[in-house]
């Protein structure tokens, strides 16, 4: 029987067939040989209509057996193929861990914020809180609620950048003060306030139109001059160096009665004189007074129950002081050579 004999022979050949097969698509041809619409399995099932029943019945069951038994090698010739290429894969791709990382750039804290997360730290420690306002400030609060009504003679000291007649960008930190009184309706207050200012300065070493402030307003019973002193002394030692010390020389604020302006001992010489402290032995640094009575009374307190102190420390001052830098652009112009010098390297 011809097709039964065919059967048989298309099974021999087909393992030492698929042996040297390693690629799907050669397979996918192969399997069409053997198992498609042109394949001699389907011309032996074409040539049946010929057959008697009884050899019909034989070689059907054959052929379809054989069929099964032809497509169980492909699969499992197929999935060996896959296999194959999967383990391929997973051979490249294994990873060395021992071979060294790559070193990725990081950037640096920049030494203005670096100074006030210091005074962040060190006045939360003495229990202060740390408290933000807009840069862009209403006229009522940078000036007129820090008795600087409109026309007042010290408004000039400030002279910043208007939006409008009423909306300025803020020339100080202190209208945080007065935004806290209002919100705090009476009730003692214990905070700082870091933020950047607005001036209308023409840029040089020692002035930027814009730069960094860090406020500070305590208000309590009793609270008084000595209380700043203390305070101020603490911030400076641990900024600077146990070894400093500071002198108040009175001067004035609007918003504040009496005023003061704070110098330091200066670090270079220790207090003898230098060129650096102009031969006096002091550096004048920050000024800060008594809060004002109008201010109390205008932010809803009452002088008679509630006093304090407040103060504005220059953040580019006292990192320059820190640090000794002696041009206050070095801060803003962003060139790596600087500013790789406070990296702490990782
Ligand atoms: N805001 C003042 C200034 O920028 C500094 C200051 C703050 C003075 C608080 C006294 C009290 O010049």
């Amino acid at each position: 029987m011809n097709q039964l004999e065919e059967l048989d022979k298309l099974v021999s050949g087909v393992d030492s067939e698929l042996e040297s097969v390693n690629d799907l698509n050669e397979l996918q041809q192969k399997k069409a040989n053997y198992l498609g619409k042109k394949s001699i399995l389907a011309s032996i099932s074409a040539s049946m209509k010929d057959l008697s029943i009884e050899a019909k019945k034989e070689v059907g069951m054959k052929s379809s057996k054989i069929r099964q038994l032809l497509e169980e090698k492909f699969e499992a010739k197929k999935k060996a193929i896959e296999d194959a290429i999967v383990n391929k894969k997973l051979e490249n791709e294994t990873i060395d861990v021992t071979l060294p990382g790559y070193k990725l750039p990081v950037g640096g804290i920049h030494p203005l914020n670096q100074t006030i997360m210091d005074l962040e730290d060190l006045f939360v420690g003495m229990g202060y809180k740390v408290a933000e306002g807009p840069e862009i400030e209403t006229d009522e609060y940078c000036f007129e609620k820090l008795n600087l009504p409109k026309g007042h003679p010290a408004r000039d000291m400030q002279d910043t950048f208007y939006i409008n007649p009423e909306l300025l960008l803020r020339s100080q930190t202190s209208p945080v003060q007065v935004r806290t009184m209002l919100a705090e309706k009476g009730e003692p207050i214990k905070i700082i306030c870091p933020g950047k200012v607005y001036r209308r300065d023409a840029d040089d070493a020692t002035h930027s139109h814009q730069f960094m402030q860090c406020e500070g307003l305590v208000l309590g019973k009793d609270i008084t001059l000595g209380d700043l002193k203390g305070a101020l002394l603490e911030m400076f030692r641990k900024m600077l160096g146990e070894d400093r010390n500071i002198r108040l020389r009175p001067s004035f604020f609007p918003f504040t009665e009496p005023s003061v302006e704070v110098d330091v001992s200066c670090g270079l010489c220790g207090g003898k004189g230098c060129n650096t402290c102009k031969h006096t032995g002091w550096i004048e640094v920050l000024g800060a007074g008594m809060v004002n009575d109008n201010v109390l009374r205008m932010c809803g307190y009452d002088p008679k129950e509630i006093q304090g102190f407040a103060f504005g420390i220059g953040v580019e001052r006292i990192t320059m002081m820190k640090y000794k830098i002696d041009d206050i652009r070095n801060f803003y112009t962003n060139d790596l050579r600087f500013l790789n010098q406070f990296k702490e390297e990782k």
